[in-house]
């Protein structure tokens, strides 16, 4: 099995002096990581200094947002062009928190994606549903986001299911089967939609994830990593998750 992705976005926290202050405390607690791919997604004002800490290191750093066009009079918003140029490895799009303040669309998540293809950079695109339902409506409203990514390249492509009722301070994560079961629907859906041995799309798991729900939620099959938000504020504990293996529930 491919190695698994542990990854983290710090959302809007951490000033550049406190990423750096972070990666430093990270650094030798994952030192023995060599079995997974880990990331970062500070904010845009301290990607810089996280490059300073992480390059040459085992550690892969990234975005949480991009503008689709290449430059231009777009007052406040950063390119792919200058996302790679800061030796991004990964670009995050599509997450319900810009959906819900931004008002952003399906259409941009594929323009976005095109954008940080262009660049040699893996788009990470968060889907996922609403409130809880049955699977058959969540799968439905689940194709529709994921249409977006029909011309998209499967190579540079991770997708990350992230529940919107599953993710923030309140909420807890998503029960490890039910993890499973939309896993592997996005599985039979990228399956389907094109035909062809082409690369298959990491499935990463976002929402509540802490140390003591990452073993079960690994466990089950389709779960190619784990997308961290608030718990992975704190280095030693996003440390810890990064060890972690599976283990079924119940066993
Ligand atoms: P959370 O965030 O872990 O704080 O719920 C997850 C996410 O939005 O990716």
């Amino acid at each position: 099995m491919a190695d698994r992705f542990i990854g983290t976005s710090w959302k809007m926290n951490l000033t550049s002096t406190q990423a750096a202050e972070y990666c430093g405390r990270l650094l030798p607690l994952v030192e023995d990581v060599t079995d997974r791919r880990l990331f970062v997604l500070p904010p845009f004002t301290a990607i810089w200094a996280v490059r300073q800490k992480l390059a040459g290191t085992q550690i892969a750093w990234g975005a949480q947002h991009v503008h689709p066009e290449e430059s231009g009079a777009h007052t406040g918003d950063v390119s792919a062009p200058m996302l790679a140029d800061l030796g991004c490895s990964y670009v995050e799009v599509g997450h319900s928190e810009r959906r819900r303040d931004y008002g952003e669309t399906d259409a941009l998540v594929t323009a976005q994606v095109a954008a940080i293809q262009r660049h040699g950079m893996t788009a990470m695109v968060c889907v996922g549903e609403r409130e809880r339902a049955e699977i058959g409506p969540v799968m439905e409203g689940i194709g529709r986001q994921l249409s977006a990514l029909s011309g998209a390249d499967r190579s540079r492509l991770i997708v990350a299911y992230e529940p919107v009722w599953a993710i923030g301070a309140g909420a807890r994560a998503a029960d490890p089967e039910w993890i499973g079961w939309v896993h592997q629907a996005i599985e039979a859906w990228f399956r389907s939609s094109r035909a062809g041995s082409e690369a298959d799309v990491p499935i990463i798991y976002g929402g509540s994830v802490d140390g003591a729900s990452a073993p079960a939620i690994l466990a089950q099959p389709g779960v190619s990593g784990l997308f961290v938000g608030r718990s992975a504020l704190d280095p030693e504990e996003f440390a810890r998750i990064a060890h972690l293996n599976p283990v079924s529930a119940g066993r």
